[in-house]
C-alpha cells in the first residue's frame, strides 16, 4: 500500500491462497499461465489472460477483486490495483474478427492496438475514428472502458457514437452478446452504452464493433502561431466556417508546453516563438479542392492578423513531426519531475482563463503551468509540474480547480475518467441523483463489487 492510499481501507475480499491459484491452473491448462512472484512489471505492464468468462465467475464466487487491464495508458489509476487486486490483462485477445469494408465495420477482440488496427484498416481504405497519443500501446477495449477522446472526436464523434456493439462479460460470469453491427437498432434500452467510459466498473469487454470512417485520400497540417487566446478562437470560428467538412482537428498548446517540449525532448519550434500554437488538420478527397479551401483560410487568418506566422506540410513524414509538438508534450511534461494532470471541459469564453488564474495561484511553487488540448471540443489538460511532489501544491490546486470547473459548468474529466485519483470528486460534474443511480446500477451488475473496486464511484467505507 502507497502513502497515497494510505487512508483507504481494503474492501472485503478474500485474500488470494493457494486453492485459487490452483483453481486459475486448471482453468488455464498450464501452470506457467498464472504468475504469482516476479509480478512488479505486470503493475505496471500486462499478464496473460484467455477464458474470462470463468475466470469471473470465479473471482465473483470467492469475492476475489479484479482490475481489467488493457494498455495501461490510463491517466487516473484505474487500469492498476490498489490493494492485492488480480489484474486481468486482455493482451492476448488480440485478433480482428472480421471487416467489412462495404458497411465500414469493424469487429475485433478487446486487446488489439489502436495503432494496429488503424494500420490494419488502411488495405481497406478505412480508418479508426480516434486517434490518441498512446495509440502505440492502448487497446480498443481500453478506449472503449475508458470513452477515450483524442484528436478526431471533432470530426467522427465520440464513442458512444460510433461504437456499434460490444461483448462483455459482467461480474459473475455472463456473456452480455451486444455485438451487433447494425448503425440502427431501437429495440429498447442500449445496452452496450453501459459499457463504453464505465471504466470496467460493470464488466469486461472482450469484442467491439467499431463504425470505421473512409480513409481520407489526402491530409494537410497547418502549425500556425498566434499572440493571444481570442485569437485562437477566432481562428476556430474561420476554420469551422471555412474548412467544414475537410477540417479532421483543431487543437492549440501554449509556449509554456512548446517550452517543455524543446527543454525537455530537445524538440525543435520551426516557428518563431508565440504565447499559442494551433494545430489544424484537414482530410478529404480532392487534393486541389482541398488545398484551396485551407489556402483561403490562411489567408483570411494572416490576412487578418489572427495568426503570426504558420507552416504547412502534405508530406507525411514532415506531418509526424509537427504532430509531435502536440502529442508529445504529455511525455515532455514528466522530465520536470511530477506532474499533476487536469482534464477538464469548459466553456471556450473560460478556457484558458483557468491556466492563467492557476499560474498567479501558484506562483514559483510550479515549475511550469501549462495549457494544451482539444479546444475544438471545450476540452483543456492542464498541468502543473514541479521536481517532485508536494502535499502543499496539491492542495493548492485541489480542490479549487474542480470548484472552478464546477461553478462554470463544466466537466472534472473531459476524457481520460475517474479511475482511483478523480472518483471522489465525481460530485463536482455529476448530480446526487445520477451518482446514487449509478451506485444502484454497480450494484446491479456486480451485487459483490470485484470489478475494479475503488475506481469511478465515490468510496464511502
Ligand atoms: P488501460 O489504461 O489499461 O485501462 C483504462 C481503464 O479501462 C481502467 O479503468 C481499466 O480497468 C479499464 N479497462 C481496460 N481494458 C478494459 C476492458 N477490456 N474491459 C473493461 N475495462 C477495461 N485519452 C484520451 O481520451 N484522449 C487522448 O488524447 C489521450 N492521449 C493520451 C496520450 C498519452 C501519451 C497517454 C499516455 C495517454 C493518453 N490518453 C488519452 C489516456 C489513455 O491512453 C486512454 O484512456 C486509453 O483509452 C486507455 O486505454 P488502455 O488500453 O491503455 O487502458
Ligand atoms: C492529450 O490530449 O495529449 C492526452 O489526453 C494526454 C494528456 O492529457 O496529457
Ligand atoms: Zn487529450
Amino acid at each position: 500500500t502507497s502513502k497515497k492510499h494510505a487512508k483507504l481501507k481494503r474492501g472485503n475480499f478474500a485474500r488470494l491462497s493457494g486453492k485459487h491459484v490452483d483453481h486459475f491452473q486448471s482453468l488455464l491448462g498450464s501452470a506457467s499461465q498464472v504468475l504469482t512472484e516476479d509480478l512488479d512489471g505486470y503493475n505496471t505492464d500486462w499478464m496473460n489472460i484467455m477464458r474470462v468468462s470463468k475466470i469471473l465467475r470465479y473471482c465473483n464466487d470467492q469475492k476475489l477483486a479484479v482490475v481489467p487491464q488493457g494498455g495501461n495508458t490510463g491517466l487516473v489509476g484505474g487500469s492498476v490495483p490498489v490493494f492485492d487486486e488480480i489484474i486481468l490483462s486482455l493482451q492476448l485477445m488480440d485478433k480482428v474478427i472480421s471487416i467489412d469494408q462495404m458497411a465500414g465495420v469493424m469487429v475485433c477482440q478487446a486487446g488489439c492496438i489502436l495503432e494496429k488496427l488503424d494500420e490494419q484498416l488502411a488495405d481497406y481504405n478505412l480508418m479508426m475514428p480516434l486517434d490518441l497519443g498512446s495509440k502505440g500501446s492502448c487497446h480498443i477495449g481500453g478506449n472503449v472502458s475508458t470513452n477515450a477522446g483524442g484528436i478526431r472526436l471533432l470530426r467522427y464523434g465520440s464513442l458512444h457514437g460510433s461504437v456499434l456493439g460490444v461483448e462483455a462479460v459482467k461480474a459473475d460470469g455472463e456473456i452480455i452478446d451486444c455485438l451487433s453491427s447494425l448503425r440502427k437498432d431501437n429495440t429498447g434500452y442500449d445496452v452496450k452504452q453501459l459499457f463504453i467510459g464505465s471504466e470496467g466498473t460493470l464488466g469486461v469487454v472482450t469484442a467491439v464493433s467499431i463504425l470505421c470512417p473512409q480513409r481520407p485520400k489526402n491530409v494537410s497540417l497547418a502549425l500556425l502561431a498566434c499572440s493571444t487566446f481570442d485569437d485562437v478562437l477566432s481562428s476556430l470560428k474561420e476554420a469551422r466556417n471555412q474548412l467544414q467538412e475537410i477540417l479532421s482537428a483543431f487543437e492549440v498548446f501554449d509556449n509554456d508546453s512548446m517550452m517543455s517540449n524543446q527543454t525537455n525532448l530537445k524538440l525543435m519550434n520551426p516557428l518563431k516563438e508565440h504565447n499559442f500554437y494551433i494545430v489544424v488538420e484537414t482530410s478529404g478527397s480532392n487534393q486541389s479542392h482541398d488545398e484551396e479551401k485551407l489556402n483561403a483560410f490562411l489567408e483570411t487568418v494572416m490576412g487578418s492578423e489572427i495568426i503570426n506566422d504558420g507552416i504547412i506540410t502534405t508530406e507525411p513524414s514532415k506531418i509526424r513531426i509537427l504532430w509531435g509538438l502536440r502529442e508529445k508534450i504529455t511525455e515532455g511534461l514528466l522530465h520536470d519531475g511530477y506532474c499533476y494532470k487536469y482534464d477538464v471541459s469548459l466553456p471556450l469564453a473560460h478556457y484558458y482563463r483557468l491556466v492563467e488564474d492557476m499560474r498567479v495561484r501558484l506562483g514559483d511553487r510550479a515549475t511550469r503551468v501549462v495549457g494544451y488540448g482539444h479546444v475544438g471540443d471545450g476540452n483543456l489538460h492542464l498541468n502543473v509540474t514541479a521536481p517532485a511532489y508536494s502535499a502543499e501544491l496539491h492542495s493548492l490546486i485541489e480542490p479549487f480547480i474542480y470548484e472552478y470547473v464546477a461553478k462554470l459548468r463544466g466537466s472534472i474529466s473531459a476524457e481520460h475518467g475517474l479511475g482511483f485519483i478523480k472518483s471522489k470528486y465525481i460530485h463536482h460534474s455529476k448530480s446526487p441523483q445520477a451518482v446514487v443511480l449509478m451506485k444502484q446500477l454497480k450494484k446491479l451488475m456486480d451485487p459483490n463489487g470485484i470489478l475494479n473496486p475503488y475506481k469511478t464511484l465515490p468510496h464511502t467505507d
